[in-house]
């Protein structure tokens, strides 16, 4: 199992490290950090991932977990479940941005029960998980397959959505790519609609023992060095973002933008389209 440097294990992505598994590389006179991080011919990088949530044993291993690795993900969901509720979508639609094995979408349907639901991923095996997970919706859950580093291809039923949500998905994609999967998810919601991202942020390495500190309250076993961690998001194909640069994100997409649930390097962060 990979391991992030931060206890959690990783069994969705874990790759066979005889296959030349891309590694963090400083670029040339740098040290390793995230920032600077050559993802070793990213294209390739990039494929691997994907082929890695196109394997069944992937999708297989996410779904055993449950996602119950990650100890912020129950109080995110949580609250995303209360802002929809909240939100009066009533019997409009939401989307759900790599809805995975269906686990937030099951829940966000039984909170909102005239609602619809649009959930996309690229993944196959995924996808064959939630039409299982999400059949007892009938037609209240529709499944799409797409790409969200290339949103503008994704093709949606037509309809406007009264709020997006994305679940530890955006930060598979490089920052050009989130810049722009917030932008297009800003543009699928009405004027007042809501925008919520719930992901990893990027640690600096001159906080990374503060964040260690934090980190170990809710999982004892978070250890191991700074490059440990960085190696850890490589191998996984994580690319955490800034929560500044997130924010900026969004408020560029036309968003009111602010986080509104932080713990360690896990952000809920949430947006209203007033424009
Ligand atoms: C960690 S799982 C989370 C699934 C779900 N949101 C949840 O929280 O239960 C990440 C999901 O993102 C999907 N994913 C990753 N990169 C993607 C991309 N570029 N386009 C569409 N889906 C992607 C994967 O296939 C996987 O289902």
């Amino acid at each position: 199992m990979a391991r992030s440097g931060e206890g959690r294990k990783t069994p969705a992505l874990t790759l066979p490290k005889k296959r030349g598994v891309s590694r963090a590389v400083p670029l040339p006179g740098r040290r390793i950090h995230p920032g600077n991080v050559v993802h070793r011919a990213r294209p390739r990088g990039y494929r691997r991932l994907v082929h890695q949530w196109q394997r069944p044993e992937t999708a297989a291993a996410w779904e055993a977990s449950g996602g119950a690795g990650l100890p912020t993900r129950a109080a995110q969901q949580e609250l995303l479940l209360a802002l929809l509720h909240e939100s009066r979508v009533g019997d409009g639609s939401v989307l759900d941005a790599g809805v995975g094995s269906g686990l937030v979408a099951e829940a966000v349907l039984e909170t909102l029960p005239r609602a619809e639901l649009v959930g996309v991923d690229f993944s196959p095996p995924m996808l064959d998980l939630a039409r299982d997970r999400l059949r007892r919706f009938g037609s209240r859950a529709r499944l799409c397959s797409g790409d969200l580093s290339r949103p503008a291809e994704i093709e949606l039923p037509r309809r406007r959505y009264g709020a997006v949500f994305s679940v530890q998905t955006l930060h598979h994609l490089d920052d050009t790519e989130k810049a722009a999967a917030f932008a297009w998810m800003a543009g699928l919601v009405d004027p007042g609609g809501l925008v919520v991202v719930i992901d990893r942020v990027r640690v600096e390495e001159a906080l990374f023992a503060d964040w260690q500190v934090a980190w170990r309250r809710v999982d004892p076993a978070a250890s191991g060095t700074y490059a440990d961690h960085v190696a850890g998001l490589a191998e996984a194909g994580d690319r955490p973002a800034t929560l500044g640069d997130q924010l900026d994100w969004m408020k560029a997409a036309g968003l009111a933008a602010c986080c509104l649930h932080l713990y360690g390097n896990r952000a809920m962060l949430v947006g209203r389209k007033t424009r």
